[in-house]
């Protein structure tokens, strides 16, 4: 049996009627850039996250920059974040000029420890990104008042998170700017690029909307230097028809995370996902396990036909791109040990449960013989 990573086309398959309306509708009325569809899929947006302002952006790196400086964040700041993330949450900070710094994350939840947060700060620290790893939520209530006691912004990386939940709260609500990517693969997902920055501060959404767009409200009248990172007609009409199967898709998600859960328990040497707390819902954009025998599992997968990813295979303090940091291995090691276990599990709303149970029996058939393997060689 084969199953793959995600399946993009299962999706397009069930709502494909709607899709095909709402892209021909963009293309008979030319409203390809901003205009209508735009405004539409920010309203319904923002009152999914339940936030006072949504603004539509080329894409979730670029939904983190136009934050970070409508934060204020420039050159000569310091913006913490963690190591283990996907490197857009670090290059977003080095596009406003300001330096990164990494601070470790929780053994457990793979996000931001903010018992290591207080101590990461410096008198040159501007903003704190918590990233929502994998759907779930980043312990956020400590992070955030430390983050008001030190004087700090909270930009938060929803990009793998929509409609996580964390303690009764949306986290789209957390933070002075919480940004998402519609990356296609994401749980909420474009045909191309495109992401969005959700936000109750009239001032950041303000400079946001100026940012994207050339520094203007008004045609021809630039109030300041921006860019272009405008969220075009076709993917804002898109994101609107796939909004409306958000929250089944979420629930669907979940069910195969629990499914997953009860059949993997107890596993040799195999960490599951951690329990949520209560009032908290992951949104299970990946179901990522953890073993010492990550490589021999993985090849076993292939062999079975099952899709495997590792996210995030270098923790970036280790990565080339950040060599000019010099920070050791060593430096970060929750981060860094995780990296070693990872392995992130097919996870789409459209998995079926034969398909789940196979992944599942797979999983099982490789770690016992590996254990009993291991069991002949120790005397
Ligand atoms: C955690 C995280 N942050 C940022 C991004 C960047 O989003 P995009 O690819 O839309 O620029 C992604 C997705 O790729 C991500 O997973």
């Amino acid at each position: 049996m084969r199953v793959p990573f995600v399946d993009l086309k299962a999706q397009y398959d069930a709502i494909k009627t709607e899709i095909d309306a709402a892209v021909a509708s963009v293309i008979r009325e030319s409203a390809f850039i901003g205009g209508p569809y735009l405004k539409a899929f920010e309203k319904d947006f923002a009152a999914y996250c339940g936030s006072k302002h949504a603004l539509g952006v080329s894409n979730g790196t670029d939904a983190l920059r136009l934050a970070l400086l409508a934060c204020g964040v420039g050159p000569g700041d310091d913006v913490i974040t963690v190591p283990n993330t996907f490197i857009a949450t670090a290059e977003a900070v080095s596009m406003t000029g300001a330096s990164v710094r990494f601070v470790d994350v929780e053994e457990g939840s793979l996000n931001m420890d903010p018992g290591r947060l207080a101590a990461a700060i410096t008198s040159r620290t501007r903003c704190i990104i918590p990233v929502h790893l994998y759907g779930r939520p980043a312990d956020m209530d400590p992070v955030l008042d430390i983050a008001r006691k030190a004087g700090l912004k909270v930009v938060a990386d929803a990009a793998q998170a929509h409609g996580a939940r964390y303690k009764g709260r949306g986290i789209a609500r957390l933070g002075d700017a919480v940004c998402f990517s519609f990356y296609p693969g994401k749980n909420l997902g474009a045909y191309g690029d495109a992401g969005a920055v959700a936000t109750d501060d009239p001032a950041i959404a303000e400079k946001v909307a100026l940012l994207r767009d050339h520094g203007r409200l008004e045609k021809y009248e630039h109030r300041i230097e921006g860019f272009n990172c405008r969220m075009d007609g076709l993917q804002a009409a898109v994101l609107s028809v796939k909004l409306r199967s958000l929250e089944a898709w979420t629930e669907a998600r979940r069910r195969i995370a629990g499914l997953y859960g009860s059949l993997l328990e107890g596993a040799p040497g195999l960490t599951l996902p951690p329990a949520e707390d209560r009032d908290s819902r992951s949104v299970y954009h990946l179901y990522v396990v953890r073993t010492d025998a990550r490589e021999e599992l993985r090849g076993h997968l292939a062999e079975a036909g099952v899709a495997t990813g590792i996210h995030y295979p270098i923790p970036l303090h280790r990565q080339p791109a950040y060599a000019r940091l010099g920070l050791p291995e060593g430096s970060f090691p929750a981060a860094e040990a995780s990296a070693r276990r990872i392995l992130s599990l097919p996870m789409f709303p459209e998995l079926t449960e034969e398909q789940t149970l196979h992944v599942c029996s797979e999983v099982r058939r490789c770690l016992e013989r590996s254990r009993a393997r291991s069991s002949v060689a120790v005397p």
